[in-house]
């Protein structure tokens, strides 16, 4: 019954987000990235983070990413693992990264174990996401890689690390069905503001 409320808000803010028009979606990538920077710059530690490549219309972070590259602060992608189904694995990408598409067709690095970084030395994780809600609550794709990744993160294993989604503004709902395992999100970026739960 959850499952079905969750595949159905899945539905309907994944539609949401394909109808922004290309002007819309490139002033959404800009100003959530100039947000995204103003709060990598007032936090001089952070020097490796894990971003994402956007997909399904999801915001588009390259322009943070090349400021970032500008400033020589790492960034990281997520790959599938090639074994433990259902994790991600996060690794190096620079502009010069070759890259190919994964079975769900998003570009990702080919696999090489010098360039993977495990949590531990990763700074700033920005996750995507489907839908957030007023307590922070993150809705995926349905996949579950987030949860898994940030499951130990939550546990408090990695304390010097600062989690946050990124989203459209149309990405907000009051509240969404939270399930047992999701983790939910300390930070969201939107392009017009930031929330904090
Ligand atoms: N930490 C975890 N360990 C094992 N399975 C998990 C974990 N987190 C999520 N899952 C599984 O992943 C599946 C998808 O999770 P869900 O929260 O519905 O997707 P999403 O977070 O992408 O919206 C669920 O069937 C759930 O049981
Ligand atoms: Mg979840």
């Amino acid at each position: 019954m959850t499952e079905n409320e969750r595949q159905q808000w899945r539905r309907q803010l994944r539609t949401r987000r394909q109808q922004l028009s290309e002007t819309e979606q490139r002033e959404a990538s800009e100003a959530v990235s100039q947000r995204l920077l103003t709060f990598t710059e007032q936090r001089p530690q952070v020097q490796e983070v894990a971003v994402f490549l956007a997909n399904d219309s999801e915001i588009n972070l390259q322009p943070y990413i090349e400021a970032l590259w500008q400033r020589n602060i790492k960034t990281l992608v997520p790959v599938l693992h090639p074994f433990c189904a259902g994790h991600l694995l996060f690794m190096r990408y620079a502009d010069d990264t070759v890259m190919r598409p994964n079975r769900f067709s998003i570009p990702e690095p080919e696999l090489a174990c010098p360039n993977v970084v495990p949590l531990a030395k990763i700074d700033l994780l920005l996750a995507p996401l489907v839908g957030f809600d007023g307590h922070g609550n993150r809705l995926g794709m349905g996949g579950g890689f987030y949860d898994r990744t940030l499951n130990s993160w939550f546990a408090g294993r990695y304390p010097n690390l600062q989690v946050a989604g990124v989203a459209h503004d149309c990405q907000y709902v009051e509240q969404l069905p939270a399930a047992a395992w999701d983790i939910p999100l300390p930070r969201v970026f939107t392009p017009t503001r930031e929330w904090q739960f």
